[in-house]
């Protein structure tokens, strides 16, 4: 007798990210020689987790109340104002009163509200074929299929073709379209879009909205501050933000763990931008529920962190250079990976920036057990491995294209 209900008796987590990455973590501390390029966190050269120390040092001033206090279910306004300065930043005074908050568990968390409230039962989310493959299963949790759009042109540039088809035909069938962008640093290639990619596509959404039919635009912005263009680049995309008709909206799904190091803390949020004030409400309204529903509210801890550092000069200059650092670690080893990949003959998906570089494989699955037998532990998934260059170091990035050119030739 099965007891599951109908919908949940195939649930099973299918990401072998946390599962090959515990076994990575174990085979290293038995042997230190063990390469693992698996989770997406950021170590520092001697192989420890790069936490920052205005983190720490934020975390020390919190009071009692402020680390351990049941939080507001849409978040502080200290932290939402202080967030809203750190996405904006230049145009924080253009953006403050057509924005709103709401604190999440990480940038899943945001993810997950954003699926539930802008999609019906049944309906599709449209995602990048290649992906962060919790995507799908967020959307099983909450209800809804999806739909993939090519991230590449045969030329290996942003496939704002297929972009506008695919948003169009679900216009088309389910009357309204939610489209996941993860821009910058793209998960798994590190693919970034162009500035004109950018304005192609807030060009198409207005466009293919002003009929009066929905589309959303869910900006996962997971590794938005490891952009090695800087932050400026970034954020003058979020501008374009401001053009989008009332028929379209601009969701960002803001990390937490990334951007301050702060993986096991769960912070993150939605931010909702539009011009048009009913839709802020609805945005507020809705998101308030689902958080309410799924998780209460958020944590205060990670909170009152954020806020301590974004609004204190000194603490947030001091942070801001530990982010630089941390910027040059991952260039430092990107240009290592790729210069030793083009001297073996090794092809990448295209590359700009963070965590991963992604090599296309036939046997992603052989090639991987090829790796582990040599001590090197990647991530196989769809017809690609991924490689975490934020979890190893120079050294290792240097050694690494070699095997990996071995094991796709072995095993193709
Ligand atoms: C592309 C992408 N989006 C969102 C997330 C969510 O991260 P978190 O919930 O820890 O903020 C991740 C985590 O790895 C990710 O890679």
């Amino acid at each position: 007798m099965e007891l599951l209900a109908t919908r949940s008796v195939i649930k099973e987590d299918k990401s072998n990210i946390i599962t090959l990455g515990a076994i990575a973590k174990e085979e290293k501390k038995k042997d230190p020689s063990v390469v693992n390029a698996t989770i997406g966190m950021l170590y520092n050269e001697n192989g420890e987790l790069f936490a920052f120390k205005s983190v720490d040092e934020a975390l020390k001033r919190l009071s009692t109340d402020e680390k351990y206090s049941y939080a507001s279910t849409p978040g502080s306004a200290k932290f939402h104002d202080a967030l809203k300065k750190w996405i904006f930043r230049e145009y924080y005074n253009e953006f403050k009163d057509i924005s709103a908050v709401q604190a999440t568990p990480g940038g899943t968390g945001a993810l997950s509200n954003t699926f539930a409230n802008y999609l019906d039962l049944n309906d599709k989310v449209l995602l990048p074929n290649y992906m962060w493959g919790n995507y799908k299963q967020i959307a099983y949790e909450n209800g809804i299929g999806f739909e993939t759009y090519d991230l590449f042109n045969e030329s290996g540039n942003f496939n704002i073709t297929d972009v506008k088809e695919k948003i169009q035909k679900l216009v088309d069938s389910q009357g309204r379209c939610l489209i996941v962008i993860n821009d910058p640093c793209h998960n798994p290639t590190g693919f970034t879009m162009t500035d004109n990619n950018w304005s192609d596509l807030i060009d198409i959404i207005n466009d293919i909205s002003k009929a009066g039919k929905p589309v959303i635009l869910l900006h996962d912005m997971a590794y938005l501050d490891f952009d090695m263009r800087g932050m400026e680049a970034t954020r003058k995309n979020i501008r374009l933000y401001k053009k989008l008709n009332p028929n379209a909206l601009a969701i960002m799904a803001f990390s937490g763990s990334k951007t301050f190091a702060m993986y096991g803390i769960r912070i993150g949020a939605q931010i909702c931008v539009s011009t048009n004030k009913e839709n802020l409400d609805a945005f507020n309204r809705s998101s308030k529920f689902s958080s309410r529903s799924k998780w209460s509210n958020p944590t205060n801890l990670g909170q009152n962190v954020i806020a301590t550092i974004l609004t204190d000069e000194k603490l947030l200059a001091s942070f801001e250079e530990e982010l630089a650092e941390s910027r040059l670690t991952l260039t430092k080893r990107a240009q290592t990976f790729l210069e030793e990949c083009n001297n073996v003959g090794l092809k990448t998906l295209p590359f700009s920036c963070g965590f991963f570089i992604t090599i296309p494989a036939n046997n992603p699955e052989k090639a991987y057990e090829y790796l582990v037998n040599k001590k090197i532990h990647v991530i196989p998934m769809g017809k690609v491995l991924r490689v975490t260059i934020s979890a190893i170091s120079l050294q290792e990035c240097k050694m690494l294209p070699k095997f990996i050119k071995e094991a796709i030739d072995k095993t193709n």
